[in-house]
């Protein structure tokens, strides 16, 4: 049985990163989508917050569990038994970084491995920091989140509902 973990900052989670969700819960038995908590990165919102978006995001994917992880994710992934570390590739872009991160983590634990899965083209553009770009000024952004996502965005950003502030 292959467990799988899906790490990331989801400040806020996005449609890419559901859709990065939904396929690789059809693909392996068990996956985890765990938040960093301990990014030198200053969030827009709280671990808390995040793994609470995303566990009301995934409640319908019964397969699907989410978590926070603090420290070297090839640790966590190796302490917590996992086979496989999930990450999205969107364009030629991401490729170094990634690639760089996966050699280091697979030199770091070897028992796990990590598969990329390519974000479907309807999201090929999207990114969390987008969507707090477009928050901020106001901008529209329920083609890019869940409505519930997009609620709390616009309430740390300190907009209506409407996108006005
Ligand atoms: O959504 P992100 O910000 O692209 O996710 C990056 C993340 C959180 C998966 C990665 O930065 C991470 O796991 N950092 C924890 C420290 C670590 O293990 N770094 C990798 C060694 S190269």
């Amino acid at each position: 049985m292959a467990r799988a973990i899906y790490p990331g900052s989801f400040d806020p989670v996005t449609y890419g990163h559901i859709d990065i969700i939904k396929r690789a819960a059809d693909i392996f038995d068990e996956l985890t989508v765990s938040v960093l908590s301990n990014s030198a990165k200053s969030p827009l919102f709280s671990v808390d917050e995040r793994v609470n978006m995303l566990k009301e995001v995934c409640s319908d994917l019964k397969n699907v569990r989410i978590t926070s992880y603090m420290g070297l994710l090839a640790e966590y992934a190796q302490d917590e038994g996992f086979d496989v570390i999930i990450r999205g590739l969107r364009a030629i872009t991401d490729f170094e970084y990634e690639l760089q991160m996966a050699q280091t983590n697979h030199k770091i634990s070897e028992s796990v491995d990590t598969v990329f899965l390519t974000t479907s083209l309807e999201y090929a553009y999207l990114s969390s920091s987008i969507v707090r770009e477009v928050a901020r000024y106001g901008g529209d952004i329920h083609n890019f989140v869940p409505d519930l996502v997009a609620e709390q965005v616009y309430a740390k950003a300190g907009i209506d509902r409407n996108g006005k502030q």
